[in-house]
Protein backbone atom coordinates (compact mmCIF):
# COMPACT_ATOMS: atom_id res chain seq x y z
CA UNK A 1 0.00 0.00 0.00
CA UNK A 2 1.59 3.62 -1.14
CA UNK A 3 1.81 5.95 2.02
CA UNK A 4 1.24 8.24 -0.21
CA UNK A 5 -2.12 10.43 -0.14
CA UNK A 6 -3.53 13.13 -2.43
CA UNK A 7 -2.33 15.47 -0.26
CA UNK A 8 1.14 14.76 -1.08
CA UNK A 9 2.74 17.40 -4.05
CA UNK A 10 4.26 14.62 -6.32
CA UNK A 11 7.46 16.06 -8.38
CA UNK A 12 6.96 16.10 -11.82
CA UNK A 13 10.58 15.11 -12.89
CA UNK A 14 12.81 12.48 -10.26
CA UNK A 15 16.83 12.59 -11.32
CA UNK A 16 18.28 9.61 -9.12
CA UNK A 17 22.04 9.38 -8.75
CA UNK A 18 21.94 5.78 -7.78
CA UNK A 19 24.81 5.01 -5.89
CA UNK A 20 26.26 2.49 -3.26
CA UNK A 21 25.91 -0.65 -5.05
CA UNK A 22 30.07 -1.48 -4.34
CA UNK A 23 29.75 -0.78 -0.37
CA UNK A 24 26.21 -2.79 -0.45
CA UNK A 25 28.51 -5.87 -1.55
CA UNK A 26 31.52 -5.07 0.41
CA UNK A 27 29.13 -5.15 3.87
CA UNK A 28 28.48 -8.96 2.13
CA UNK A 29 31.37 -9.80 1.06
CA UNK A 30 30.38 -9.98 -2.54
CA UNK A 31 32.12 -8.66 -5.38
CA UNK A 32 31.50 -5.11 -6.57
CA UNK A 33 29.72 -7.01 -9.82
CA UNK A 34 27.15 -8.37 -7.59
CA UNK A 35 26.47 -4.95 -5.93
CA UNK A 36 25.65 -3.84 -9.38
CA UNK A 37 23.69 -6.55 -10.65
CA UNK A 38 20.96 -5.85 -7.45
CA UNK A 39 21.41 -2.38 -8.57
CA UNK A 40 19.74 -3.29 -11.56
CA UNK A 41 16.83 -4.90 -9.71
CA UNK A 42 16.32 -1.83 -7.50
CA UNK A 43 16.12 0.51 -10.70
CA UNK A 44 13.81 -2.15 -12.21
CA UNK A 45 11.54 -1.24 -8.94
CA UNK A 46 12.01 2.41 -8.73
CA UNK A 47 10.97 2.57 -12.42
CA UNK A 48 7.53 0.59 -12.03
CA UNK A 49 7.02 2.75 -8.85
CA UNK A 50 7.43 5.95 -10.73
CA UNK A 51 4.89 4.32 -13.18
CA UNK A 52 2.30 3.35 -10.63
CA UNK A 53 2.84 7.14 -9.10
CA UNK A 54 1.69 8.65 -12.01
CA UNK A 55 5.59 10.33 -12.17
CA UNK A 56 6.14 12.50 -15.44
CA UNK A 57 10.18 11.74 -16.12
CA UNK A 58 12.84 9.92 -14.39
CA UNK A 59 16.26 10.25 -15.18
CA UNK A 60 18.59 8.08 -13.68
CA UNK A 61 22.51 8.35 -13.44
CA UNK A 62 23.70 4.88 -14.45
CA UNK A 63 27.67 5.70 -15.87
CA UNK A 64 29.07 9.10 -15.41
CA UNK A 65 32.05 10.33 -17.88
CA UNK A 66 34.41 9.79 -14.53
CA UNK A 67 33.45 6.35 -13.86
CA UNK A 68 35.47 5.25 -17.55
CA UNK A 69 38.42 5.55 -15.32
CA UNK A 70 37.00 2.80 -12.96
CA UNK A 71 38.94 -0.89 -14.11
CA UNK A 72 38.65 -1.74 -17.28
CA UNK A 73 36.76 -5.19 -15.48
CA UNK A 74 34.31 -2.98 -14.04
CA UNK A 75 33.94 -1.14 -16.93
CA UNK A 76 33.82 -3.81 -18.78
CA UNK A 77 30.74 -5.37 -16.30
CA UNK A 78 28.32 -1.84 -16.20
CA UNK A 79 28.36 -1.50 -19.31
CA UNK A 80 27.57 -5.29 -20.29
CA UNK A 81 24.86 -5.13 -17.39
CA UNK A 82 23.19 -1.99 -18.88
CA UNK A 83 23.16 -3.42 -22.37
CA UNK A 84 21.71 -6.52 -20.78
CA UNK A 85 19.02 -4.64 -18.80
CA UNK A 86 18.41 -2.14 -22.02
CA UNK A 87 17.11 -5.64 -23.89
CA UNK A 88 15.80 -8.28 -20.71
CA UNK A 89 13.59 -4.79 -19.89
CA UNK A 90 12.31 -3.88 -22.67
CA UNK A 91 8.93 -5.91 -22.75
CA UNK A 92 8.25 -4.52 -18.93
CA UNK A 93 8.73 -1.05 -20.22
CA UNK A 94 6.75 -1.38 -23.16
CA UNK A 95 4.12 -3.06 -20.95
CA UNK A 96 4.69 -0.09 -18.51
CA UNK A 97 4.30 2.12 -21.29
CA UNK A 98 7.73 4.01 -20.50
CA UNK A 99 9.23 5.98 -23.28
CA UNK A 100 12.95 5.53 -22.59
CA UNK A 101 16.05 7.97 -24.02
CA UNK A 102 19.37 7.23 -23.24
CA UNK A 103 21.50 10.84 -22.63
CA UNK A 104 24.53 10.72 -22.22
CA UNK A 105 27.88 10.64 -25.12
CA UNK A 106 27.40 7.30 -26.58
CA UNK A 107 30.03 7.34 -28.91
CA UNK A 108 32.84 5.47 -27.11
CA UNK A 109 30.26 2.72 -26.05
CA UNK A 110 30.58 -0.80 -28.05
CA UNK A 111 28.65 -1.54 -31.07
CA UNK A 112 26.58 -3.70 -29.23
CA UNK A 113 25.47 -1.18 -26.49
CA UNK A 114 24.89 1.70 -29.41
CA UNK A 115 22.44 -1.21 -31.25
CA UNK A 116 20.45 -2.16 -27.81
CA UNK A 117 20.23 1.64 -26.89
CA UNK A 118 18.76 2.40 -31.05
CA UNK A 119 17.16 -0.63 -30.28
CA UNK A 120 14.87 0.39 -27.42
CA UNK A 121 14.11 3.97 -28.33
CA UNK A 122 12.79 2.82 -31.33
CA UNK A 123 10.89 0.30 -29.73
CA UNK A 124 9.30 2.46 -26.84
CA UNK A 125 9.11 6.20 -28.72
CA UNK A 126 5.45 6.36 -29.31
CA UNK A 127 4.75 5.39 -25.62
CA UNK A 128 2.77 8.21 -23.66
CA UNK A 129 3.82 6.96 -20.19
CA UNK A 130 6.85 7.78 -18.01
CA UNK A 131 9.39 9.33 -20.32
CA UNK A 132 13.03 7.50 -18.18
CA UNK A 133 15.96 9.19 -19.11
CA UNK A 134 19.27 6.97 -18.64
CA UNK A 135 22.31 9.10 -17.94
CA UNK A 136 25.24 6.86 -19.70
CA UNK A 137 28.27 8.05 -20.17
CA UNK A 138 27.02 11.25 -18.86
CA UNK A 139 28.38 14.26 -17.48
CA UNK A 140 27.16 17.03 -16.59
CA UNK A 141 29.71 19.39 -17.97
CA UNK A 142 29.83 17.51 -21.10
CA UNK A 143 26.43 18.29 -21.88
CA UNK A 144 27.16 21.94 -21.46
CA UNK A 145 30.32 21.80 -23.88
CA UNK A 146 28.04 19.31 -26.18
CA UNK A 147 25.17 22.21 -26.19
CA UNK A 148 27.92 25.09 -26.99
CA UNK A 149 28.91 23.51 -29.56
CA UNK A 150 26.34 23.15 -31.24
CA UNK A 151 25.09 26.50 -30.43
CA UNK A 152 28.44 27.90 -32.13
CA UNK A 153 27.92 25.87 -35.16
CA UNK A 154 24.89 27.34 -35.61
CA UNK A 155 26.03 31.01 -35.12
CA UNK A 156 29.07 30.53 -37.34
CA UNK A 157 26.73 29.11 -40.17
CA UNK A 158 24.46 31.74 -39.40
CA UNK A 159 21.17 30.09 -38.25
CA UNK A 160 21.63 31.51 -35.02
CA UNK A 161 22.21 35.07 -34.11
CA UNK A 162 24.14 35.83 -30.82
CA UNK A 163 21.21 38.03 -29.19
CA UNK A 164 18.86 34.82 -29.84
CA UNK A 165 20.88 32.84 -26.77
CA UNK A 166 19.16 33.16 -23.68
CA UNK A 167 19.08 30.86 -20.85
CA UNK A 168 15.46 29.27 -22.71
CA UNK A 169 17.05 28.83 -26.00
CA UNK A 170 20.52 27.76 -24.48
CA UNK A 171 19.01 24.70 -22.56
CA UNK A 172 17.04 23.13 -25.22
CA UNK A 173 20.62 22.34 -26.89
CA UNK A 174 20.70 20.04 -23.50
CA UNK A 175 20.67 16.50 -23.18
CA UNK A 176 17.04 17.26 -21.88
CA UNK A 177 15.88 20.30 -24.00
CA UNK A 178 12.41 20.57 -23.61
CA UNK A 179 12.06 18.63 -20.19
CA UNK A 180 11.18 19.76 -16.96
CA UNK A 181 13.78 20.96 -14.74
CA UNK A 182 14.10 18.12 -12.14
CA UNK A 183 11.61 19.10 -9.04
CA UNK A 184 13.43 16.77 -7.01
CA UNK A 185 17.54 14.90 -7.26
CA UNK A 186 17.32 12.14 -4.86
CA UNK A 187 21.44 10.24 -3.95
CA UNK A 188 21.41 6.83 -2.30
CA UNK A 189 24.40 5.91 -0.87
CA UNK A 190 25.22 8.66 1.93
CA UNK A 191 27.57 10.99 -0.12
CA UNK A 192 25.81 14.76 -0.13
CA UNK A 193 27.30 15.95 -3.36
CA UNK A 194 26.41 16.12 -7.35
CA UNK A 195 29.24 14.29 -8.81
CA UNK A 196 28.90 15.86 -12.16
CA UNK A 197 25.34 15.20 -12.69
CA UNK A 198 22.86 17.45 -14.86
CA UNK A 199 24.64 20.43 -13.53
CA UNK A 200 22.25 22.85 -15.24
CA UNK A 201 18.95 21.30 -14.70
CA UNK A 202 19.31 20.89 -10.90
CA UNK A 203 19.44 24.74 -10.40
CA UNK A 204 16.41 24.39 -8.26
CA UNK A 205 15.62 21.20 -7.34
CA UNK A 206 15.08 20.01 -3.92
CA UNK A 207 17.78 17.40 -3.16
CA UNK A 208 17.57 14.68 -0.43
CA UNK A 209 20.25 12.32 0.55
CA UNK A 210 19.85 9.33 1.91
CA UNK A 211 22.26 6.75 3.67
CA UNK A 212 20.41 4.01 2.09
CA UNK A 213 22.47 1.97 -0.52
CA UNK A 214 20.72 1.57 -3.83
CA UNK A 215 20.50 -2.49 -3.57
CA UNK A 216 18.71 -1.75 -0.58
CA UNK A 217 16.65 1.38 -2.70
CA UNK A 218 12.59 0.21 -2.64
CA UNK A 219 9.02 1.64 -2.82
CA UNK A 220 9.37 3.05 0.95
CA UNK A 221 12.17 4.44 0.36
CA UNK A 222 11.21 6.25 -2.99
CA UNK A 223 8.23 7.34 -0.88
CA UNK A 224 10.03 8.37 2.03
CA UNK A 225 11.60 10.95 -0.40
CA UNK A 226 8.57 12.22 -2.34
CA UNK A 227 7.09 12.67 0.90
CA UNK A 228 10.08 15.02 2.21
CA UNK A 229 9.88 17.23 -1.08
CA UNK A 230 6.11 17.68 -0.81
CA UNK A 231 6.34 18.91 2.81
CA UNK A 232 9.37 21.69 1.11
CA UNK A 233 8.20 25.24 -0.09
CA UNK A 234 9.96 26.03 -3.01
CA UNK A 235 10.66 29.86 -3.22
CA UNK A 236 12.73 30.18 -6.20
CA UNK A 237 14.61 33.41 -5.02
CA UNK A 238 11.41 34.75 -3.94
CA UNK A 239 10.23 35.42 -0.27
CA UNK A 240 7.81 32.67 1.68
CA UNK A 241 4.64 34.32 1.76
C1 LIG B 1 26.87 3.15 -8.12
O1 LIG B 1 27.51 2.39 -7.17
C2 LIG B 1 27.02 2.61 -9.51
C3 LIG B 1 27.88 3.43 -10.37
C4 LIG B 1 28.54 4.48 -10.02
C5 LIG B 1 28.02 3.01 -11.73
P1 LIG B 1 29.08 2.47 -6.90
O2 LIG B 1 29.75 1.48 -7.79
O3 LIG B 1 29.58 3.85 -7.02
O4 LIG B 1 29.13 1.97 -5.41
P2 LIG B 1 30.01 2.55 -4.23
O5 LIG B 1 29.81 4.03 -4.19
O6 LIG B 1 31.42 2.18 -4.52
O7 LIG B 1 29.47 1.88 -3.01
C1 LIG C 1 27.91 8.83 -9.35
O1 LIG C 1 28.40 7.89 -8.45
C2 LIG C 1 27.70 8.22 -10.69
C3 LIG C 1 26.63 7.23 -10.79
C4 LIG C 1 25.82 6.88 -9.85
C5 LIG C 1 26.46 6.63 -12.09
P1 LIG C 1 29.96 7.74 -8.16
O2 LIG C 1 30.11 6.66 -7.15
O3 LIG C 1 30.69 7.56 -9.44
O4 LIG C 1 30.33 9.17 -7.57
P2 LIG C 1 31.55 9.64 -6.64
O5 LIG C 1 32.80 9.12 -7.29
O6 LIG C 1 31.33 9.04 -5.29
O7 LIG C 1 31.44 11.10 -6.60
MG1 LIG D 1 29.78 5.37 -5.72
Amino acid sequence: MSALGPSHRLPRHIAIIMDGNGRWAKLRNLSRDKGHVRGVEATRVAIEHCVRLGIENLTLFAFSTENWNRSGQEVDHLLALLAEALENESSLLLKNNVKVKIVGNREDFSGELQKAIAKLEIATQENQGLRLFIAAGYGGRWDITNAVRTVAKKVSAGTLGISDITEDSFSEFLSLGGVTDPDLLIRTGGEQRISNYLLWQLAYSELYFTNCLWPDFSESELEAAIKSYSGRQRRFGLIGE
